[in-house]
């Protein structure tokens, strides 16, 4: 009798715990679902609201960073920086610094991400390249000399004066560049053409790699991402990037040079 009594009080404790750990498993999956779903909704919201009014919504727009960072860093991070600043061995532009070649409006920066640049993609960005100017004899190799002591003097480097006069001769002559990098030398959006008067550059402002761009021309390529993410991930990485574009006004000129590879 008291033997069974012992047997009775020595196995009750056994269920209860056992009981607890399956309620409480049960609640965090259950919590764990309901946030899966929370997040699928959002996710869902963020695609189908208009994006300038997805952007101006805190919540869809903290939403949009949470997931689009994990997934800059993984897809975007080794061309352009894990910290947006760009990567001059590529060409790729200092976002951080709000340096957008496209302009930072998120349909823009979507279709950029969506389709590439010079990627291929019948869709992709491709109207103009930097045409290899002396290479193809279009200038003489002095003219280049000229036409970038002409862009330092834009970029408010001292230089010889003379030159610059003649460089900006080039600039609306011989060079054409202001057809595409325009007659204020800052760049066209449409035609995703960087501005020439600094402090940011693709490539570099200093003689040397001004020289080697004019001479060599340039062909700066972004992969198209159609094929690899959903929409509602590249609209997160699109908010991603422009939460962390600050204006120029902010922008600490030069600042950019310590972000070379
Ligand atoms: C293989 C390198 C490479 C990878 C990977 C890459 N990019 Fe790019 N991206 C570039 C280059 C280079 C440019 C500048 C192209 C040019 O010269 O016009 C660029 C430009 C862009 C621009 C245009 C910015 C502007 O100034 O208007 C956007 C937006 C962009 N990339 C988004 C992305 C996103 C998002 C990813 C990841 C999903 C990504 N890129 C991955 C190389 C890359
Ligand atoms: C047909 C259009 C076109 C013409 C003409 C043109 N450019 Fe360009 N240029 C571009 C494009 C497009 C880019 C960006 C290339 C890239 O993204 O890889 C560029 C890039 C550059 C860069 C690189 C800037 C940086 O941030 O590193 C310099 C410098 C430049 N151009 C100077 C000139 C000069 C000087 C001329 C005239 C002699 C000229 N360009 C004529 C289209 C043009």
């Amino acid at each position: 009798m008291s033997n069974s009594g012992q047997r009775h009080r020595i196995r009750r404790p056994g269920p209860r715990p056992r009981a607890l750990a399956i309620v409480a498993a049960s609640l965090v999956s259950i919590g764990a679902l309901a946030w899966w779903r929370h997040e699928r909704q959002l996710d869902d919201l963020l695609v189908r609201t208009e994006p300038s009014r997805a952007l101006r919504d805190p919540g869809l727009r903290q939403h949009a960073i949470r997931v689009g960072r994990p997934l800059f860093q993984k897809h975007c991070s080794a061309c352009h920086g894990v910290d947006l600043h760009g990567n001059r061995r590529l060409g790729t532009p200092d976002v951080a610094r709000n340096a957008w070649l496209y302009g930072s409006d998120p349909v823009d920066v979507e279709h950029t991400i969506y389709y590439g640049i010079r990627s291929g993609h019948p869709k992709a960005r491709n109207l103009t390249d930097m045409p290899a100017m002396v290479r193809t004899g279009q200038i003489t190799s002095a003219d280049a000399i000229d036409v970038v002591e002409y862009m330092q003097s834009l970029a408010g480097q001292p230089g010889d004066q003379a030159a610059v006069i003649r460089g900006r001769a080039i600039y609306f002559g011989q060079g054409n560049c202001f057809d595409c990098h325009a007659t204020d030398a800052k760049g066209v959006v449409d035609y995703g053409t960087p501005g020439l008067t600094g402090p940011f550059y693709l490539y570099g402002g200093d003689r040397a790699t001004l020289v080697d761009t004019v001479t060599n021309g340039r062909h700066g390529t972004c992969p198209a991402w159609v094929d690899v993410l959903a929409p509602e991930q590249i609209r997160a990485i699109a908010f991603y990037m422009i939460s962390r574009s600050v204006p120029p006004a902010a922008a600490e000129p030069g600042e950019n040079s310590a972000h070379d590879p």
